[in-house]
C-alpha cells in the first residue's frame, strides 16, 4: 500500500463506525462545500481545502518524503522528533504514524469536536442544548490548540526525509464503536460488572499491570449502572463538564469515557452519574490496534513506540 491509500482506508473506516453514520457524515462534508462556496477569493485561497473532502481534519500526511510501497510502520500514540530519530535509527521504516496530531491536524483539533454534539444527542440530550454546550468547547480547544508549537515535529520529518502522518478521529471512532458494542448491554447490575468487562479487555489489562488501567472517578463499584453511554471516547477531547448534567437528566446513569477532568467529575457527583475512566492511552492502543490489523493482514510490518500496546485481533 501506499501512504495515500493507508490514509483513505482510515478515513473509511472512521466513517463506518461514527456515530453520525455515513450519511450524518456526508452532510457535514456538504455544509462545509456549501460554505466554501459562498467564501470570497481570497477567503478560498485561504481555506484548508482537506476539510471539503475528509471529516477528520485531525487526520493528516504530514510529509511524503519518498512516496513508495510501505512494508514497515513505526506506530506511536505520540509522536515527536525523538520517535522520528528512532525511525531513522532503526533504518529500514517506510513510514511513521502518530496517533494524536500535530502540524495541521492539531490545529484543526476543534473540527473533531463538533461530533460530541451528535453524540450527545444519540443518547438522549436535546441537540439545541448538546449543539450549544458544544460550540462553546469548540472555541475553548481552538483557543488552547492555537498556542501550540503546530510545525515543530512536521519540519523535523521534513528535514530528516520521512514519511509520516497521523490517524486521530477515525481510531476513536473505532475504540468507541467496539466499546459501545461491548459495554452496552442491559444485563450489567453494578458499576462494578461494567468494570469486570473493561478490565479483560488486553489493552486495559495490560494497563493495569503498568498501573494505568481503569478507575471509577465518579459513584461506586456497587451503584447500578443504568443505561451505560460511550460519549467520551470519540469526539477529539473532553467534552464540555456541563453535558454530565444534560445526559444524566437524558436517562444515562454511566458514562465511559477515556479522559475526563475534574469538573466533569464534580458535575457527575452533582448528577449523581457514575463515571467510569477507561484509559486514555489504553484506549487510544484499542482503536489503533482496530485500524493496524487491517494494515497487518495486507502485509504490512508494525513496529511499537510511544505508548502503544499492539493486539491482534484476526
Ligand atoms: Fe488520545
Amino acid at each position: 500500500m501506499k501512504i495515500q491509500e493507508i490514509f483513505d482506508l482510515a478515513i473509511k473506516m472512521g466513517v463506518e463506525s461514527d456515530f453520525r453514520g455515513k450519511d450524518g457524515v456526508e452532510k457535514v462534508l456538504a455544509r462545509k462545500n456549501k460554505k466554501y462556496e459562498a467564501l470570497s477569493e481570497k477567503a478560498k485561497e485561504e481555506f484548508d481545502k482537506e476539510a471539503l473532502i475528509n471529516p477528520y481534519l485531525d487526520t493528516r500526511i504530514y510529509n511524503i518524503a519518498e512516496d513508495k510501497e510501505i512494508k514497515k510502520i513505526l506506530v506511536g500514540i505520540d509522536i515527536d522528533t525523538s520517535e522520528l530519530l528512532l525511525a531513522k535509527q532503526l533504518g529500514d521504516i517506510d513510514l511513521v504514524m502518530a496517533h494524536h496530531p500535530t502540524g495541521r491536524g492539531l490545529a484543526n483539533l476543534a473540527d473533531d469536536v463538533e461530533m460530541q454534539a451528535d453524540i450527545y444527542s444519540h443518547y438522549g440530550v436535546p441537540i439545541n442544548v448538546a449543539e450549544a454546550l458544544t460550540f462553546v468547547r469548540m472555541q475553548e480547544v481552538a483557543r488552547s490548540v492555537s498556542t501550540s508549537n503546530h510545525q515543530k515535529t512536521v519540519d523535523a520529518a521534513k528535514i530528516l526525509g520521512i514519511n509520516f502522518m497521523n490517524v486521530h478521529g477515525p481510531a476513536d471512532n473505532l475504540a468507541a464503536g467496539f466499546l459501545k458494542d461491548l459495554l452496552e448491554r442491559d444485563d450489567l447490575e453494578t458499576v462494578s460488572d461494567l468494570f469486570d468487562l473493561l478490565r479483560d479487555i488486553p489493552e486495559y489489562k495490560e494497563a493495569i499491570r503498568i498501573g494505568a488501567g481503569p478507575k471509577i472517578v465518579a459513584g461506586k463499584p456497587e451503584n447500578r449502572c443504568g443505561r451505560i453511554a460511550i460519549t467520551e471516547v470519540a469526539g477529539g477531547t473532553g467534552t464540555s463538564p456541563k453535558l454530565m448534567g444534560e445526559v444524566s437528566r437524558a436517562g444515562v446513569g454511566t458514562v465511559v469515557g477515556m479522559h475526563v477532568s475534574e469538573e466533569h467529575r464534580k458535575e457527575a457527583e452533582a448528577a449523581h452519574l457514575n463515571i467510569l475512566i477507561a484509559g486514555h492511552i489504553s484506549s487510544d492502543s484499542l482503536g489503533m490496534n482496530l485500524f493496524l490489523d487491517e494494515l497487518e493482514k495486507k502485509g504490512i510490518e508494525i513496529v511499537c513506540s510511544s505508548g502503544l500496546t499492539r493486539v491482534k485481533r484476526f
